[in-house]
């Protein structure tokens, strides 16, 4: 790691978590109960808890942590229902006393170098503020919408749903985690990152009280058909009313459905509570089922935002990890400032639906264009010829962007259902 005058790189082990967990509400501004602890530390992946101390002869050998880091050692889906290694970035916190030393810059030389040598090709993460992490090379790789849909939103028929079962229990990790994982393995859309291990339990149960707002412990909505779970939800409700009158709210977090059936199913439940007017979400991808079977997809106040940040770590693993739609024989020239070993010009030759991209030193490239770009392309959700018509993407040889972009566009938008 790059080292910041005065500060060194360390692992962050269980006997400092609390100090961890210090520079992190100091970060994120927030006071956290003493009961919701034991969740934190499960939500943790601690064995790969990094952080970054205060050189401080005074205080001998251990100096006071200014700033933190963690990431999920995980697999994402990629276009074609491929899968790729990859970190998820999280708890990246600086104690707002260092801020503005260099201190995140160490930290993402630190998470990139740990990264590939572990192998992983990719690094994703969700931005607390969206202009924080193209500088270090990440691209928005997928969008969301966030949407409120009203009780009892009228939707188009589809066949079969009025025959699957619904199922609502409270989440537990002990009762659901089998069933959740063997669901959300079975997902085929990009972006879909699949169970993150590395903490002690699995993250998505955890469930702090001061995060809840006065709602319910997270529940779970299971759809099955003749007792086989097609689709799940974790929801959790508040009751509320004003004037008399009741309106209480569903928030719906990570869901999956696996059929057109059964996702009409899960949201028919989730948008017909009793006491509940609103069901909001900000977990649907661009083109979810549930925008295309509403009748008034505009009744269901929307709002488009970044969803994950992807960071191509090793290009010719990344790039082969994933489906193509399209043949292409294209020469990139990437630049890299901070993994050096990607920039520099590639050979992506695509045939049959996959791709073997070589080193091209030679090749004049076709098109030039940062890490940054190439990342926001990698899952399918924007297109290489976007990208040049917005000036970002360099064309050298005409039609190339278009023959890239044709190759790389998915098929179904890209989306991480899990938000960590
Ligand atoms: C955002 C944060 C991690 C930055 O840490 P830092 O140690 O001050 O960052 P650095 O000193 O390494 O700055 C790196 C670069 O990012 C820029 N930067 C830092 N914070 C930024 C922000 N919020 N928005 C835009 N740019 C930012 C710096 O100006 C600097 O730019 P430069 O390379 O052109 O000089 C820190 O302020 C923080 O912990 N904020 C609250 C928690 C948070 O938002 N965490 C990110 C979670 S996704």
């Amino acid at each position: 790691m790059k080292k910041s005058a005065g500060y060194q790189p360390i692992s962050v082990f269980e006997d400092r978590l609390d100090e961890f967990f210090q520079v992190v509400q100091w970060a994120f501004v927030g006071e956290w109960l003493l009961e919701d602890r034991q969740d934190y530390v499960d939500a943790l992946p601690v064995e790969r808890a990094r952080g970054v101390e205060v050189v401080d002869p005074a205080r001998g050998d251990v100096g006071e942590i200014a700033a933190v880091h963690a990431s999920f050692g995980t697999e994402m889906t990629t276009p074609g229902g491929r899968r790729v290694p990859t970190a998820g970035l999280s708890w990246l916190a600086v104690h707002p006393a260092h801020r503005r030393r260099g201190l995140m810059t160490a930290m993402m030389h630190d998470h990139f170098q740990r990264c590939r040598e572990r192998g992983e090709a990719v690094s994703a993460l969700y931005a607390m503020e969206a202009a924080i992490y193209s500088r270090f090379g990440y691209g928005m790789g997928s969008q969301t919408v966030k949407a409120e849909v009203p009780r009892g939103a009228a939707m188009w028929t589809v066949d079969g749903a009025d025959q699957l079962t619904v199922r609502l229990e409270r989440a537990s990790f002990e009762a659901h985690d089998e069933l959740v994982s063997h669901l959300q393995a079975r997902l085929t859309r990009p972006g879909t990152i699949i169970n993150p291990v590395g903490s002690g339990r699995n993250a998505r149960f955890t469930d702090p009280v001061g995060n809840r707002k006065g709602m319910e412990k997270w529940r779970l909505a299971i759809v099955e058909d003749r007792g086989e779970p097609v689709a799940y939800a974790f929801f959790r409700r508040r009751a509320q009313s004003s004037v008399g009158i009741h309106d209480g709210v569903c928030q719906v977090r990570e869901f999956g459905a696996l059929t057109p059936a059964a996702s009409q199913r899960l949201w028919q439940t989730l948008t017909d509570f009793d006491l509940v007017e609103t069901t909001y979400t900000e977990n649907l991808a661009t083109d979810d089922p549930l925008l295309h079977q509403l009748k008034d997809a505009r009744g269901a106040r929307s709002k488009v935002v970044d969803n994950l940040w992807v960071r191509l770590l090793d290009v010719p693993v990344a790039l082969q990890s994933r489906e193509y739609f399209h043949d292409c024989d294209v020469t990139i020239g990437l630049t890299d400032k901070h993994v050096p070993d990607n920039a520099g010009a590639w050979r992506i030759v695509v045939r049959n639906g996959d791709a073997t991209v070589t080193r091209a030193e030679d090749a004049a490239p076709d098109l030039t264009m940062d890490i940054r770009h190439l990342s926001t392309a990698y899952l399918g959700g924007t297109s290489i010829e976007s990208l040049a018509a917005a000036g970002l993407v360099r064309e050298h040889t005409a039609g190339q962007a278009r023959e890239l972009a044709v190759a790389m566009m998915s098929p179904v938008a890209p989306l991480a259902n899990w938000d960590f």
